[in-house]
Parts: structure tokens; sequence; C-alpha cells
């Protein structure tokens, strides 16, 4: 595990957009594996930014994102589709058939799971996946639970991940209650996955995540078995650990 410490949000973007650069530089068909979330948000823009300076071309690069909204079409706002197209794709030459996400509207819930699978599978192995960290611990949208599940399922959003993402919803009854998420085994098989965290708030489950026991309870914490993981963070993410640590 490589933890990059960095002073703030808008230099773990740079740092991140970089090594995304460079890496579709390195392998112009690369699968990149994408979150939503306020965190990649910067990181995106960089991204888009390379692009505009002539650093870089997306137009052979593949996607797949870890999750959608159970319920919420590529029209709503505030599905993660949508998210996507605003942020990232609208302003980068990756070609929209490959650009992958669950479907939020496929009324057989089982059938769009099988769907995913088969189709991350068809172009696997990720070759990086950005990662958020949710303030539970989650990734993707594997939540706390008894268990890892390894394949795309639906999951019951906990509390505290609706808490958190009615800030995308005009009100917090608007907030679905389910979602489709990644599993994960294509998270754990990528080439590299690259952790982004920011902000206080964040310190706490970050610190558990990457020292504390590997539990299903703190689903970002099965990262630690990953032998290829970069985390970059800022310094107030990374508060919790020892002073001089980094
Ligand atoms: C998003 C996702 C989530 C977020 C996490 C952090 O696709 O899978 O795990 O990465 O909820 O969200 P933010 O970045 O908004 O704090």
């Amino acid at each position: 595990m490589k933890i990059i410490a960095v002073s703030n949000y808008d230099e773990m973007s740079r740092q991140a957009a970089e090594l995304v650069v460079d890496q579709v530089k390195k392998k112009p068909t690369t699968l990149l594996g994408l979150a939503t979330g306020g965190t990649p948000v910067g990181t995106y823009t960089k991204m888009a930014e390379a692009q505009l300076r002539g650093e870089v071309t997306y137009a052979q690069c593949r996607s797949v994102n870890l999750d959608e909204y159970m319920g919420l079409g590529p029209e709503n706002p505030a599905s993660y589709r949508y998210f996507m197209q605003d942020k990232l794709f609208n302003h980068i030459d990756i070609l929209p058939e490959n650009t992958h996400l669950p479907s939020g509207t496929n009324p057989d819930a089982a059938g769009e799971c099988a769907r995913y699978d088969a189709l991350i599978d068809s172009l696997a192995p990720i070759d990086l996946q950005i990662l958020g960290l949710g303030h539970n611990g989650h990734i993707a949208f594997n939540e706390p639970d008894d268990h890892f599940v390894a394949g795309t399922h639906v999951v019951d959003l906990g509390e505290a991940t609706i808490d958190a993402n009615q800030r995308f919803f005009d009100r917090r009854e608007d907030v679905p209650r389910q979602a489709f998420t990644m599993g994960m085994a294509p998270i754990l098989q990528a080439e590299h996955v690259l952790l982004l965290v920011s902000g206080e708030e964040k310190a706490d489950i970050l610190h558990q995540s990457l020292t504390g026991p590997i539990t299903p309870q703190v689903p970002g914490s099965i990262l630690q078995l990953h032998g290829n993981l970069t985390v970059i963070a800022d310094k107030a993410a990374l508060s919790k650990f020892p002073i001089g640590s980094f």
C-alpha cells in the first residue's frame, strides 16, 4: 500500500488526475473503474483539462462504474449515469458506447446484476479503479454487513449513506433506499486501486479501513488485501495517523 499525503482536495485531485493520465498514455485502451460522489469530481475536471491541453486522449478507453440508484434512469439528474455524463463523459472523448453503469431502471433486478457481472467479466480486469470512501466505510455501495459480497448485487442503503447523499436530492425522502452495486471481486482483481479521501470527517474511517481488522463491518478494510493500492488523501483525512507517518 502506498499512501500519498497531500495538502488539500485540489492537490489530491491534481495528483489523481496525473496518475489516470499516465495510465491512459501507457495503455490507451485502459479499462477505468469509476466512482461518483463528491470526492472524484475534481479529478474528473482535471482529466478533462488534460485532454483539452492535448496531453491525452480517452478515445480508446472503456469504463465501468461502481453503482447506480435503483429506479433512477439516465434522464434523472440524481442518477449516477447523469452525474457521470455531467462531470466527465460529456467533457472527454471516450465513446458513449464504451461507458458502462448498472441500469437503475431494469425491472429484473437479478437479471441486471447478472448482466453487469457478465459485462465486467468480458472487459476485465479493470486497469485502474478509482474509489471514494463512505462515512461508514463503504466502498462502491458495499455497506457494512456480516459478509463480503463478490458480485453485483442490490443493497439496502444504510441511514448514514442516505444522510450523506441527501445533498444531491431536493428532499431526504427522495433518496432511493436501494442501489445496484459492484461487488468486491472486480475491485480486488483490479490491476491498480486508487482510493481518494478528503476531509476530517473521513479521518476515523480511513484510519480504521487501512489499519484496523479486515472486516465486512468496515468494507473498505478489504483493500488492505490488495497488492497494488494507492491512497491519495489530504492532511485532514490522514489526521488520525501518527504525526510524521508520511
Ligand atoms: C460512489 C460510491 C461511493 C462513494 C462514497 C463517498 O460511486 O461508490 O462509495 O465513493 O459514498 O462519497 P463522497 O465522495 O461523496 O464522499
